[in-house]
């Protein structure tokens, strides 16, 4: 076999050699994990490295139909594997419960620890078929890939969905000591912001992640460093790799859907006058809670942007979805002003319009990151998870966004009148047009990291770098033989 030649051929299409390195990517089967895995997969096989999606065929039809800002080329290139899992209780979401840890898709997280044994034998398969199998796993699949430690040809990153931040402070909490650095203000408990039963899933990943070779973040040292060199620090051996290689969603929208009526109602709208509002794909809100948000964002006369769909379900095909109401008369009265959606609609691109000036997010990472790159600020109203944490960078450290209501306040209803006052400061008075400025420039700077040169791809293509290093390969025949490295 040849020498190893990916990476110094980047970006070549005619490329067609026999495959050196294969990477093989295992999301967590929730749309905030499944996309930015998708966007992973989408930037590996722009360096010519074959990329295996695997999934059950529920979620990967899911990440399929989702796509968000992903070039339809790249994906053309991915392989999706669909793995067999047994079915899983698919309820609805509960939106009335006043604890918005989306507990409805704990059974679909649950039957991803049956892909242990398919996914061991999917990687012995692969690793007679390529000199080196690198998997890219969720932080929450570590149990499934363990079996990759007993491969002698495969090795296994972290990718992390969420903030440094955020895994920083998880980290030293679990560990019951004192953060080292200062942090703005007393972060939420996290028996508050999740489940016991995702507590218990997340335990059972702490020993099969000692296996790992690395983490990946999906955040950028200029807006996360100090984070980052404290997760680096945890390594005792000296031998865990780390890249931060974010915020990875592209800017430039090949797939942009012209036809969308999101984007052709923001045409029609002043530059920045528009504040889009969205709480993610785990958010479910009350009758009650529906209603006061309308009746603030009317009341702010501010234009706005709202997609109101209810949470996902575990199977995101099956069944009815709650089609909340608002109040009688709404749509019309406010038409012109205000428009609401109930499709599916494209974030990146909505954050990316000129016409948007303001973003109100429940603060998952996947919407921080979108916002952060498109030099959107936030109105921030967390719901869960990772999302209170993710307040606070957003809020006190990185200073681009004001709190809707603070998570102390969380089983309270929101007011309508404190849904007008935070929309009027962030889009109509000087103190927003301040955060809105910081968030531009931040922006731009982030933008830069990302492309060609700049921080986050100069850790990526060194990531590329280590991943088809070809110092210790194996040809394809002895591995085929089975023949050991080490
Ligand atoms: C939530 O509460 C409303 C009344 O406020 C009720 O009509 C609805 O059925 C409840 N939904 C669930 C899923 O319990
Ligand atoms: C484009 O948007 C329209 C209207 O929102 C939708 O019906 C259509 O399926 C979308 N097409 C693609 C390729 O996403």
């Amino acid at each position: 076999m040849g020498s190893l030649t990916n990476h110094q051929n980047q970006h070549d299409d005619k490329s067609t050699e026999q495959p050196h390195v294969v990477v093989i990517i295992v999301p967590l089967p929730a749309q905030g994990h499944l996309n930015q895995l998708m966007q992973l997969s989408c930037l590996i096989t722009s360096y010519n490295i074959p990329v295996y999606y695997v999934g059950s065929a529920i979620h990967n039809r899911q990440a399929k139909v989702r796509i968000n800002g992903l070039s339809p080329h790249d994906i053309a290139k991915i392989h999706f594997h669909d793995l067999p899992t047994p079915s899983f209780a698919s309820p609805p979401p509960n939106p009335n419960s006043s604890n918005k840890f989306p507990s409805q898709l704990q059974p679909a997280f649950d039957a991803t620890l049956s892909l242990r044994q398919p996914i061991a034998t999917y990687l012995r398969d692969m690793s007679s078929k390529a000199n080196r199998v690198v998997v890219i796993h969720d932080l929450l699949m570590a149990v499934v890939v363990q079996d990759v430690a007993s491969i002698p040809n495969a090795e296994s990153y972290v990718f992390n969905c969420i903030s440094a931040f955020c895994q920083f402070s998880l980290n030293w909490e679990n560990k019951g000591i004192p953060f080292p650095i200062e942090i703005p203000k007393e972060l939420p408990s996290i028996e508050e912001s999740t489940s016991e039963e995702i507590r218990n899933f997340l335990a059972l990943q702490m020993e099969p992640l000692k296996y790992r070779a690395g983490d990946i973040y999906n955040t950028c040292r200029l807006t996360e460093a100090p984070y980052l060199d404290l997760l680096a620090s945890e390594d005792e051996t000296g031998n865990m790799k780390s890249w931060a290689i974010g915020p990875i969603l592209p800017t430039k929208f090949s797939s942009a859907n012209k036809s969308s009526k999101c984007l052709e109602w923001l045409d029609k709208q002043e530059t920045k006058s528009v504040i889009y509002v969205s709480f993610g794909t785990t958010t479910s809100l009350s009758d009650e809670q529906i209603e006061e948000l309308a009746l603030g964002l009317e009341q702010s006369k501010q234009r706005f942007l709202w997609v109101l769909r209810d949470a996902d379900k575990g199977n995101v095909f099956d069944g009815e979805v709650r089609r909340a109401k608002l109040p009688e008369g709404y749509e019309e009265r406010v038409k012109g002003v205000g428009t609401v959606v109930r499709d599916w609609a494209p974030q990146p691109e909505i954050l990316a319009h000129p016409s948007t000036g303001g973003f109100m997010s429940h603060c998952g990472w996947n919407s921080c990151i979108e916002s952060i790159k498109m030099g959107v600020p936030i109105a921030a109203w967390p719901m869960h998870s990772d999302q209170p944490r993710n307040t606070v960078l957003i809020t006190d450290i990185l200073k681009i966004g004001l709190v809707v209501r603070e998570w102390t306040r969380r089983e309270e209803l929101v007011k309508a009148s404190t849904i007008e006052n935070v929309v009027k400061r962030l889009m109509a008075s000087e103190e927003g047009n301040e955060i809105r400025k910081r968030a531009e420039e931040l922006g731009a700077t982030v933008r830069q990291a990302t492309e060609e040169g700049g921080m986050s791809r100069v850790e990526f293509d060194s990531f590329i770098v280590h991943i088809t290093r070809d110092n210790d390969l194996l040809p394809i025949s002895s591995a085929q033989h089975g023949t050991q490295l080490i």
